[in-house]
């Protein structure tokens, strides 16, 4: 029995996980997890929510609201979409966490008494405008070296040259867009250079690790080891516990990553038995594995480890398995670019099985994988469905209809089945020990397909009718591969592994059942349970379209606008020019003229898109677009606006009850926004969750499409109304 600690690398708070971190660094290690406990190994896998840094005073910032508001929105909608997706980890914690800042600053005064620590004055950028310093991210500029015209103080994504400050050209402030100067200050650098001899000494014994692994730490460290920064000018963060240090915080990756051993500690003083993390940060013989995207390597690889080498006496890193990315048509799936396919979301639609499984054989763990609906309902249908559900289902339906019980067996009809069990559970148990997990799926499958081979041959439907006790043979043969399956596949596929547990009579979890329960003969006689399929087949509509319209939606930052004032387009007849209070006031220039007069507008609350790309109209520049439904397709002419409820603040948020992605958005991407109205009758909207302001007259509701469901538009739970009668369907542009 060894002791297996898990980190996984704790996914920032700063909006919803989505299918690319849970196929980069959360499901492998839940996978991993399950088979250690299935071997019988005690196992410690912790992780949380990643709360400081600028990810997080960026998106704060862009909401409006503080950076412990989205620190801890996020935590708790991340954390209860990670156990809907069956992964459970021993403790799930955040940072922003008076425990966690303990151990941080013990760890901070603890390199620090050893001379590890060591302050200097550097260069920053300071905006005298905003009287603050800028980090990194706060800095926007021209690459020097492809002259990208937004590439970020410290990294430019365009080509990925790093700079160091001062190399950015015409650098501003993303606040108030003026030119940020450059000043002293005073920083905490940690001596990584010292470390250099030991960090090479502890890699020559990596030679298992993956080559994306030791490639990139090989880089690193054959540049030679920089000593680095770790402490910011910012208020967010975990304050240096040193008088006169005030304005500044600990580095978040300095202290994130210490994370790991901080909620070691806090699940063991949870569960009442405080030294415990000690048998696995003490203890030689444990075994570290930590699960990652491949952005986060050095991190594990050699910053985490030269804190551990430089306290002392804790475990280091054994494994990072760290993945590759999930990519869709090409680009990675992330949340800044807006193609994230969040979990919540996915969740709603199908069941955590199904997404576990194609993510698994689809698992980016040696390169980049392509993420696709269509191929998720081909590999669901096609494998999960067709060959373990199905064999799953005829094997226990006709066991179950004819016999009620588990039929005696035969030796001879055993031996061979039994070795073909035994091969392929090997097998399998072989990659996941290797954190090999596409190809361990791999090797289930083929344990169900020998299944299905092995019912077709023994005939059991035509055998029942010449040999009643024959046919009961192979089907406790058959019973026995289905009992493998729901062991060996566990690790991928809880839900499913535990419902094919009880439907063969078992009480209690498949977990418990141990790796090797195959072995022990089936109880003859036990009661079977009255099967219904695990899986169902996934239908997806071909129309791709629609999937995208509702990636473009969530990139859509909505409000309620007041209109102050209207006036004449100079240069065009049909075009207002409108004064427009968002929380905010902005120029918006609208195409009204024709159905609303001028009076008609003004005062009125609108639901205004914020977060277009300024363009100029006809030489007027517009900040922004006032939503309308327009039925001229469908025969009409009527333009009729989108009305919020009356007593809604202007700048409250429009949206579908989860949660926008940000960014800029050109006019063609909003184009591919699939909204449209649509009238309900008295109830509906009951049923659909939200109120109709009684105050408008229509109940006309504005449905937002997400493939092939609806969801409707609204402000908090009031739903967003058109102002005058329009046909359903009518577009809103
Ligand atoms: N929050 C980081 C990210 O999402 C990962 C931090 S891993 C930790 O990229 F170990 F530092 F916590
Ligand atoms: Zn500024």
């Amino acid at each position: 029995m060894t002791k297996v600690f898990i980190g996984v690398a704790w996914p920032y708070a700063n909006g919803v996980i989505h299918l690319g971190h849970l196929a980069g660094s959360l499901l492998p290690p839940d996978i991993f997890r399950r088979y250690n406990l299935l071997k019988g190994n005690e196992v410690m896998m912790v992780s949380g929510s990643d709360q400081h840094g600028t990810p997080i005073t960026l998106s704060a910032e862009k909401q409006g609201v503080s950076p412990e508001e989205v620190a801890e929105r996020f935590h708790i909608i991340n954390k209860k979409a990670i156990e809907d997706m069956g992964i459970d980890f021993s403790l799930f914690t955040k940072t922003h966490n008076p425990h966690h800042v303990e151990v941080v600053h013990d760890i901070f005064n603890v390199l620090r008494s050893k001379g590890l620590l060591y302050t200097k004055q550097t260069m920053q950028y300071f905006c005298g405008h905003c009287d603050r310093f800028l980090p990194d991210r706060y800095v926007e500029g021209k690459c020097p070296k492809c002259g990208c015209p937004n590439a970020r103080a410290d990294q430019c994504d365009e080509c990925g040259t790093t700079f160091e400050v001062g190399d950015l050209e015409e650098g501003v402030c993303i606040h108030c867009q003026g030119c940020p100067d450059i000043r002293e200050t005073e920083h905490f650098f940690l001596k990584l250079s010292e470390f250099q001899d030991r960090l090479l000494r502890y890699l020559e014994h990596k030679d298992g690790w993956r080559p994306s692994v030791k490639s990139f730490t090989k880089n690193w460290l054959e540049g030679g080891l920089k000593d680095r920064p770790i402490t910011r000018d910012m208020d967010w963060g975990i304050p240096v516990p040193l008088p006169g240090w005030d304005g500044k915080v600990i580095y978040v990756w300095f202290e994130a990553v210490i994370g790991y051993l901080a909620a070691s500690k806090e699940y063991s003083k949870q569960i009442g038995k405080p030294q415990l993390w000690e048998q696995y940060w003490k203890d030689d013989d444990s075994r570290h594995y930590y699960f990652l995207g491949k952005d986060n390597i050095p991190f594990h690889s050699i910053i985490w480890p030269a804190i551990l080498m430089g306290y002392g006496g804790l475990h280091l890193p054994d494994e990072i398995p760290a993945n590759e990315y999930l990519t869709t048509k090409g680009g990675k799936l992330s949340k800044s670019r807006g193609t994230s396919i969040d979990l919540q979301s996915v969740l709603q639609e199908y069941h955590p099985d199904l997404i576990r499984y194609y993510l698994s054989i689809n698992m980016p763990d040696h390169r980049d994988s392509e993420f696709s609906w269509s191929d998720f309902m081909t590999k669901v249908n096609n494998e999960l469905v067709a060959e373990l559900g199905n064999y799953y289902h005829r094997v226990l339906s006709f066991t179950r209809k004819n016999y009620g019980s588990i039929p005696p067996a035969s030796v001879e009809v055993m031996k061979p089945v039994r070795e073909e069990i035994a091969r392929f559970s090997e097998e399998t148990a072989c990659l996941l020990g290797e954190c090999d997990f596409k190809k361990a799926l791999k090797s289930v499958m083929e344990l169900a397909r020998f299944g299905n081979r092995y019912f077709d041959s023994v005939k059991p439907w035509a055998l029942l009718k010449e040999d009643r006790d024959a046919c009961g043979a192979v089907l406790h043969a058959n019973l026995e591969i289905v009992r493998a399956l729901a062991i060996i596949s566990h690790p991928f596929l809880p839900f499913s592994s535990q419902t094919i547990w009880e439907d063969l009579g078992f009480e209690g979890k498949v977990l418990d059942a141990g790796w090797d329960g195959f072995k022990r003969p089936l109880p003859n006689g036990q009661a079977l349970r009255d099967p219904i399929p695990v899986f169902r087949k996934v239908d997806i509509s071909e129309d791709e379209s629609a999937d995208l319209g509702f990636s473009e939606f969530r990139r859509l930052e909505l409000r309620v606008g007041e209109i102050l004032s209207v006036c004449d387009h100079p240069d065009a007849d049909k075009l207002y020019v409108m004064t427009l209070d968002t929380g905010e006031e902005r120029q918006v220039v609208a195409g009204l003229k024709s159905h609303y007069t001028p009076e008609q507008l003004q005062g009125k609350k609108v639901v205004v898109v914020c977060n277009l790309k300024p363009a100029k109209l006809r030489g007027v520049e517009s900040k922004g677009m006032v939503l309308a439904a327009d039925d001229e397709k469908l025969g009409g002419d009527s333009v009729r606006l989108l009305i919020p409820s009356a007593d809604l603040a202007n700048g409250s948020k429009v949206d579908c009850g989860m949660d926008v992605n940000g960014g800029k958005l050109d006019y063609k991407d909003f184009q591919k926004v699939d909204m449209k109205v649509y009238n309900i009758s008295e109830g509906q909207e009951e049923l659909a969750g939200v109120r109709i302001d009684k105050q408008s007259t229509d109940a006309a509701v504005v449905l937002v499409k997400d493939e092939g469901r609806a969801v409707i538009l609204r402000s908090g739970d009031v739903a967003i109304t058109v102002d005058g009668a329009l046909r359903d369907g009518a577009m809103v542009r």
